[in-house]
């Protein structure tokens, strides 16, 4: 059987797994605008990274993340120890599916990068209504998905998703909301008015602006010892260069399908 792809990156504490990788992310910590006494959930926090960088810099905010993956969970947790970022934050480890029933209207602010496209068909609806029920009214969901271009049909998309679910243990993007406009309408149909859309693409060649926190340097430097790892494990390499040649099976190199979308969306309606 294949290796699930989201446990080599947690074991080379991978950042940024994301389209536009840190650029995007510093495009939603700018989104999310922070303020003290928020609460504010990630979903899906992978090894931490940007909870690092959120914790680090927004003191007297709360934060929480849920992930799935006991191999995230535990990169995380080691993340923040070491980078003493952990004060203000709260990981919780899940089930894959779980309904968030104890938490109900409890959040200010909801984001995820790269974790609501990899839910698959009705999943995605599923955890999009308990992300809502997380949120108070008026509250914010701001999410990076790398989702199909509209030059993709739904049979491809479905059949590409098929052979990734075998080779990487986890789907491309979610084929049942195939395209931006099925994601804002889903967003609407749900109850939140969708106030922006962002194509990721547009922060290529952006310079960062790294928060000045020795936590954040501490953060680096961790995720470099990971590609150290990725390049000195002879197993390590052996998966990443079986999952590189799956995946140029799978899509052809050079061939565009898919791109990364910021999005803002504001919880309008109490019931939907
Ligand atoms: C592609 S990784 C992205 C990690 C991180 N957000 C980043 O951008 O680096 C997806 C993450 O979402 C988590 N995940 C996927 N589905 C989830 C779900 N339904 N509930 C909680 N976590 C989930 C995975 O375990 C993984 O850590």
């Amino acid at each position: 059987m294949s290796h699930h792809i989201l446990n080599y990156f947690g074991q080379i504490n991978g950042a940024f797994i994301h389209a536009r990788g840190r650029a995007a992310t510093l495009k939603i910590i700018e989104l999310l605008d922070c303020k003290p006494d928020e609460s504010i959930l990630e979903l899906g926090f992978g090894t931490g990274a940007t909870l690092t960088y959120l914790s680090s810099v927004y003191k007297d905010t709360s934060f929480t993340g849920y992930d799935a993956s006991p191999v995230m969970f535990d990169a995380a947790v080691k993340r923040l120890k070491f980078c003493s970022a952990d004060k203000n934050v709260k990981l919780k480890l899940i089930q894959p599916g779980q309904i968030f029933h104890d938490h109900s209207n409890s959040f200010d602010k909801i984001f995820a990068e790269s974790v609501l496209a990899i839910q698959e068909d009705e999943q995605l609806k599923d955890v999009l209504v308990d992300l809502k029920r997380l949120l108070k009214h008026n509250g914010e969901l701001i999410f990076n998905e790398t989702i199909w271009l509209d030059s993709v049909s739904k049979e491809e998309a479905e059949k590409i998703n098929l052979e990734c679910k075998k080779a990487f243990r986890i789907i491309q993007a979610n084929a049942k909301y195939t395209h931006l406009s099925n994601w804002t309408s889903l967003l609407k149909e749900l109850g939140f008015e969708v106030e922006l859309v962002f194509h990721a693409n547009s922060l290529k060649n952006q310079r960062f602006v790294y928060p000045g926190s020795w936590q954040v340097f501490l953060s680096e430097l961790l995720t470099v010892q990971g590609k150290f790892k990725a390049v000195f494990s002879p197993k390590l390499t052996k998966e990443w260069k079986k999952f590189t040649h799956d995946m140029s099976q799978i899509i052809p190199p050079g061939r565009q399908l898919m791109e990364g979308i910021i999005i803002k969306a504001r919880n309008v309606k109490n019931d939907v």
